[in-house]
């Protein structure tokens, strides 16, 4: 959309040098006086940034790189506290440990929503004929929900109150885990609300799930106000700004990454404390950083980087835009799965676009398997067409 900004800033940079190049040449002490500050900037950087993110590691080869770092006394490195040496060992522990296997493997359905489920009826199109293969969990945090499927009924989650913003999101992601875990046959986990519907038949979303070797946990770096603007420096120094990641709650897990995050108490904790709304000045929400900051930390090459739920966010607004009935097409649904590749706009003025292929074990795939937000009145017209346009 807006990549083109960036070359408009190179050309920039162009004028920049060539305005520098018909300038008069300096007086010398002027010039003595640059030259010198300039080694001195340089040194200072060198030492102040550790080498191998140093500027002048990309100026220069890694073996310059290397020698200026000789020069210097060591940089001391961080010493580790006691809480983060213990977690650090459990996360590597689960991470390395061979995945529990299961002679029938299934995927659970985690419902986050408020009240009763619109599209159980659509779902139940879904699952049918699947048995043995999934299973459902429902979170309802205002109302107990009124359940229209078999598939739905005595599978709601003991619930809390949910605020939006605040780490009670969080809490209720990982109540979510924490019942389907106890099923040690779900190897996968994925997070859908009540406004979300599937983009394809059960057996191709089921095999895309299962059979992946990431967890679609959405993660980027944004240093604008809505990204890195959230930062609080209590965070620190188990967690830096440049570490600090967005994305969207809607992930999907494997089991060690869902194990991992119930294990996790350090990270979460300053989350807890120091990211929540209107919090020093700043709106920091909860579940748009704390999963994609964690898995950036512990294991980046673990994730996706982006979420297998899709959302339009192209009219700009407060919230993604909402299908009605009328809205819901073939055409819709086609171009929704048509995409394979992930966008993600910072918020700063620049609106730098990130594109990533959508890669499924290395192999470039349509980025979703499902989408909100769909009203609840499209549920006739998405019944209509569903075996149509789940059809590949
Ligand atoms: C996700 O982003 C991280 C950087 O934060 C990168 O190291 C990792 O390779 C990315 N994952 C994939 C699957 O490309
Ligand atoms: C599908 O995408 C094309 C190209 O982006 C667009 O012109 C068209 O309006 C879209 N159709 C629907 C139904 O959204
Ligand atoms: C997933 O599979 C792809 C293709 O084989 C490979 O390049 C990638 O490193 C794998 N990722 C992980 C986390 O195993
Ligand atoms: C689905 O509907 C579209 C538009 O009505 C049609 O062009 C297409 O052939 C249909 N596909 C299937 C698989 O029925």
């Amino acid at each position: 959309m807006k990549t083109a900004q960036t070359g408009r800033l190179g050309m920039g940079d162009m004028q920049n040098l060539h305005g520098a190049r018909h300038r008069p040449p300096l007086k010398r002490p002027l010039w003595i006086i640059v030259l010198v500050s300039l080694i001195s900037i340089f040194i200072i950087g060198a030492y102040v940034y550790p080498p191998q993110s140093s500027a002048a590691c990309y100026i220069f080869s890694s073996r310059g790189c290397k020698a200026i770092s000789d020069w210097l006394p060591p940089v001391p490195t961080r010493e580790y506290t006691d809480e983060e040496v213990a977690s650090h060992l459990v996360i590597r522990e689960i991470l390395n440990a061979p995945p529990l296997q299961s002679e029938s493997p299934k995927v659970a359905f985690m419902f986050l929503t408020p009240y009763s489920l619109p599209f159980e009826k659509l779902w139940e199109k879904f699952f049918h004929g699947h048995e043995g293969k999934f299973s459902v969990y429902v979170h309802a945090s205002k109302d107990k929900p009124v359940h229209v499927s078999r598939y739905f009924v005595n599978r709601d989650v003991r619930s809390d109150q949910v605020i939006w913003g605040k780490i009670s999101m969080v809490d209720a992601e990982k109540r979510l885990l924490a019942n389907a875990l106890e099923d040690p046959d779900n190897q996968h986990f994925v997070l859908l609300s009540e406004s979300c519907v599937p983009l394809y038949n059960f057996d191709y979303i089921y095999n895309h799930l299962i059979n992946t070797n990431v967890s679609f946990v959405d993660s980027f770096e944004d240093p604008g106000p809505h990204g890195n603007g959230r930062y609080s420096e209590h965070m620190s120094p188990e967690i830096e700004k440049k570490d600090f990641r967005k994305g969207a709650q809607w992930f999907s897990m494997k089991r060690q990454h869902a194990v991992i995050v119930l294990a996790d108490h350090l990270y979460y904790s300053k989350f807890r404390d120091y990211c929540k709304p209107g919090l020093e000045g700043r709106n920091c929400i909860a579940d748009e950083h704390y999963l994609p900051t964690f898995f950036h930390l512990i294991d980046p090459g673990g994730i996706a980087n982006w979420s297998v739920t899709h959302v339009d966010w192209s009219e700009r607004k407060w919230h993604p835009k909402s299908y009605k009935a009328q809205d819901v097409t073939y055409g819709l649904l086609k171009n929704i799965t048509s995409i394979q590749e992930s966008v993600h706009v910072t918020s700063d003025e620049k609106k730098e676009v990130q594109r990533w292929p959508c890669l499924w074990n290395g192999i470039q795939k349509p980025c979703y398997l499902f989408a909100r937000k769909f009203l609840p009145e499209a549920l006739d017209k998405l019944m209509n067409h569903f075996a149509n346009y789940t059809t590949i």
